[in-house]
Order: C-alpha cells, then structure tokens, then sequence
C-alpha cells in the first residue's frame, strides 16, 4: 500500500519494503549472511513479531509507526561494535531534537520523552574473527500511534510524536530523514571515535544522568549514581562506596525517589 511512498522517498537506498514480517532485524539478518550490502533498508508496515531487548517483544499499531533494520558493515573492531547501537540512538536524537527540544536518550539507545518510550532500538551483530562482519539496527519508533493504538499495559509508558506534539507525519520522510542522520553519525564514529560529537551529543541529553540506577551485570545488581559515559562508550556509576564503575551493557532500573 506505501511501498511506492516508501520507494519514493527512500530512492537511491537499498529498500525491502514488506507488508507483512514476522521481525524486521530477523529478516535482515538473513540478507547479511547471505551477503546484502551494508546500507540495506527492510520496512515493514506491520510485524507480528516484533522483538525488543533483552527477549521482550515489541508492538507497533500496523501502519502507524515506523519498524525498520538496516545492515550496516562498518570496519570495526569487536570491542567497537556495541557503539553502533548508541549511534543509532544517536541518529534518533538528532533526527527529533528540533521537534522535541525535551527528548532524552536513556543508555544505551532507548529515546525517552517526558518520562515516556518514544523509540527503541535492537542492535544485533555477527563477527567475523575479531572484527564486524554485520550488525542489524533494528529500529521502533512510534510516529502517529494514538493511545488507543498502544495495548494497555504499554499506555502509561509509551509514547508517539504524534502524542506529543499534535501533528502527524509522513513515515517514509521520516525514514528518510533518520536514514541521513545514521550515516553521519557512523561516519563520525568511524572518523573520531565515539569520545568526541557521540558522546558530547548523548551526555547533553541523557535521561539516566545524576539518576540512582541499579543494573543487573554478570546476574548481580550494581547501583550507583549515574555519572556519565566512557570513550568506549560504557555508563560511568559513581557507587555510594565511592568507587567508579564503567558498565558495557544492560538495562538500568531508575532508583524511585523515597
Ligand atoms: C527495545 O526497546 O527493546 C528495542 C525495540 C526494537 C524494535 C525494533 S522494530 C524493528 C526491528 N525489528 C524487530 O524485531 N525489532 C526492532
């Protein structure tokens, strides 16, 4: 129904425009290891199994939002992979910034607004020895989903742009648009680093900082204070002993304040 919207807006870009998918990042996993160029786009207008981090689905009211994966094959070192998936939070936050002057990036990659999801981001990867051969950016962001779109369990803590700022948009824009945003800021990775614009951009609007947060690492919970991000991209927590821990990965519970 939008694919020639999509193919419109999208020409010059690899596009796999699907009606239907079980999950976008599925699908353009097996494009990577078959060999798809980096660069390629698979769209979906719906999923029926959408998935999120850390084993949690993800639901999209059909044709609303955006659910998009995007294969990228940047030369990239192991350790470097996991700073694709902030620069694709990145690419979102920079992307909306000038819509909503409040968003925030909750580390790694979630985009948050006045306290709600707006965006989630699955980023999922393959090495080739010690380097990157693909990575899957798998990306959900709610556009012009109204609350009854989402199911009511998500209602209080999800969010749309269009919620948020009363107008509605045009999806394969959009695409376009974060598309343009995740290349710059790959190239950026690619060029400088992440210690540089990643993360000077990210600290500017992280929802975490100065947060008492708690974060499963190695199946134990580690709590601190929320201090910043580290050149390899790791969220610093100053503990209440006074140490400093860098954290690689996992989801940080915000400490309710008493
Ligand atoms: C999260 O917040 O847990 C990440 C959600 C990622 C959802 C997107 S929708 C497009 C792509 N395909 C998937 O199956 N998941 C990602």
């Amino acid at each position: 129904m939008n694919k020639a919207a999509f193919a419109a807006r999208l020409a010059g870009r690899r596009l796999v425009y699907l009606a239907e998918v079980d999950s976008t990042n599925r699908y353009a996993w097996e494009l990577a290891a078959a060999g798809a160029a980096a660069g390629t786009v698979v769209v979906a207008e719906r999923q029926t199994g959408g998935r999120g981090r850390r084993g949690r689905q993800w639901t999209s009211a059909p044709g609303k939002n955006l659910t998009f994966s995007v294969i990228v094959r940047p030369a990239l070192p192991a350790d470097r992979v996991p700073l694709l998936a902030l620069a694709a939070g990145a690419a979102g936050l920079s992307l909306l910034l000038a819509e909503l002057p409040d968003l925030q990036v909750k580390w790694p990659n979630d985009l948050y607004c006045r306290g709600r999801k707006l965006a989630g981001i699955l980023a999922e990867s393959r090495l080739k020895g010690k380097k990157l051969d693909f990575a899957i950016l798998g990306v959900g962001l709610n556009v012009n989903s109204e609350a009854v779109d989402f199911p009511p369990s998500l209602r209080a803590t999800a969010t749309s742009l269009c919620l948020l700022t009363g107008r509605r948009y045009d999806l394969p824009g959009l695409l376009a648009d974060y598309l343009g945003h995740l290349d710059d800021w790959q190239a950026e990775l690619q060029q400088h680093g992440f210690g540089g614009r990643l993360r000077s951009l990210l600290a500017a609007h992280s929802y975490l900082r100065d947060r008492q947060v708690t974060i499963e690492v190695d199946g134990r919970p580690v709590s601190g204070r929320v201090c910043g991000l580290d050149e390899n991209g790791r969220l610093l927590l100053a503990a209440g002993d006074g140490r400093r821990l860098a954290v690689a990965a996992g989801e940080a519970t915000v400490r309710a304040v008493a």
